[in-house]
């Protein structure tokens, strides 16, 4: 299997709920006029608390500042892990469980911290950059790593890596177990030709930015509600969009498409405080679990939390492990 180490620079951002105004301009040119920004990644993510915006140096230059965006001071590197086709998993799953072991699990037993962001196409697992020799060196031995620099792929040594190296300290692995909450919302994972985003257009920009003021937006206080969840990336010409049934109702049907199983999913939200960035192993904690059961999942972190999708029918057997869990904890 091959690893590449792609060649953006990723600021990952937060915009509060009340300043969105204030980045209608930029989000629209971002979202709709390519050809007017350099920006090749962009994802924006919105949930009750705020609006996650992760983009490379480019698309960071059209963010002013202000009181209203947060941003994570380190610069991220997105990795995708590309199967060669030889692989002799025998699993159909997809997403982050493909990842969980061969991945995931060896750099939280390293301390790395990760961000992941699952699109309709891949899973990106973000790193800092300054962890990037540690990941380089533990990832080694599972992949052939390639950095992508002008386009091409250029193959990564890890003795080149390990120079000067200190590993980061490997004691004993104090994990906690985050409270997680499990919406009524179903969600799915669509994409779409970007030639045909102005399509779209008006049902984007009404859900992106006007969405909160047509209905009464209760914030999802229990297990019971409904949870604000929208997602729309659009990265290296490749658009994503994961939305609930109820925001998918108001796009016209022609134009997305998903895959031909057209599953829908259930969503475990993973914080009860914001997470922060600097913790690593939650990732980890929820989908080696789910890689053990062979159970498919969508994995995408934002600002303040992080955010599982599993198919509709595993959500109770995810809730019950889950729960056990938190048992085991001692929760
Ligand atoms: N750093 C966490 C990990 O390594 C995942 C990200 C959590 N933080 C967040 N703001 N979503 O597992």
């Amino acid at each position: 299997m091959d690893l590449h180490i792609l060649a953006h620079r990723l600021r990952v951002t937060s915009i509060s709920k009340s300043g969105l105004q204030n980045y209608t301009h930029p989000l629209i040119k971002l979202i709709f006029l390519r050809n007017r920004t350099r920006c090749k990644f962009f994802s924006l993510t919105e949930t009750p608390e705020n609006y996650t915006v992760v983009l490379d140096e480019e698309g960071f230059k059209e963010l002013h500042p202000s009181e209203h965006l947060q941003v994570e001071c380190s610069t991220w590197l997105p990795l995708n892990v590309v199967s060669n086709g030889n692989a002799s998993s025998s699993s159909q799953a997809v997403g982050v469980t493909k990842i969980a072991k061969s991945v995931i699990a060896p750099l939280a037993e390293q301390h790395v911290s990760v961000f992941m962001l699952s699109t309709y196409q891949t899973d990106f697992i973000l790193v800092r950059e300054k962890d990037l020799s540690v990941v380089i060196h533990t990832l080694a031995e599972e992949f052939s790593i390639f950095r992508e620099e002008d386009g091409e792929s250029v193959p990564v040594h890890s003795q080149d890596a390990c120079n000067g190296l200190e590993r980061n300290g490997k004691e004993a692995h104090h994990s906690t177990v985050h409270p997680v909450m499990i919406p009524q919302n179903q969600f799915c994972v669509m994409s779409l030709d970007p030639d045909t985003l102005p399509g779209i257009a008006t049902t984007l920009i009404d859900v992106l930015f006007y969405s909160n003021s047509c209905k009464d937006d209760a914030p999802a206080a229990d297990d019971l509600e409904c949870i604000k969840f929208f997602s729309f990336s659009l990265i290296d010409g490749y658009v994503s969009l994961v939305m609930d049934t109820e925001a998918q109702r108001q796009f016209p049907a022609d134009l997305l498409f998903t895959s031909s199983s057209g599953e829908l999913w259930r969503m475990v939200r993973i914080g009860g405080q914001p997470l922060g960035f600097d913790e690593c192993g939650i990732v980890a904690q929820i989908s080696q679990p789910l890689a053990d059961s062979d159970i498919s999942a969508y994995y995408i972190s934002t600002f303040s939390f992080d955010h599982a999708l599993v198919p509709e029918e595993d959500i109770v057997s995810v809730t019950d492990m889950l729960q056990d869990q938190r048992k085991d904890a001692g929760c």
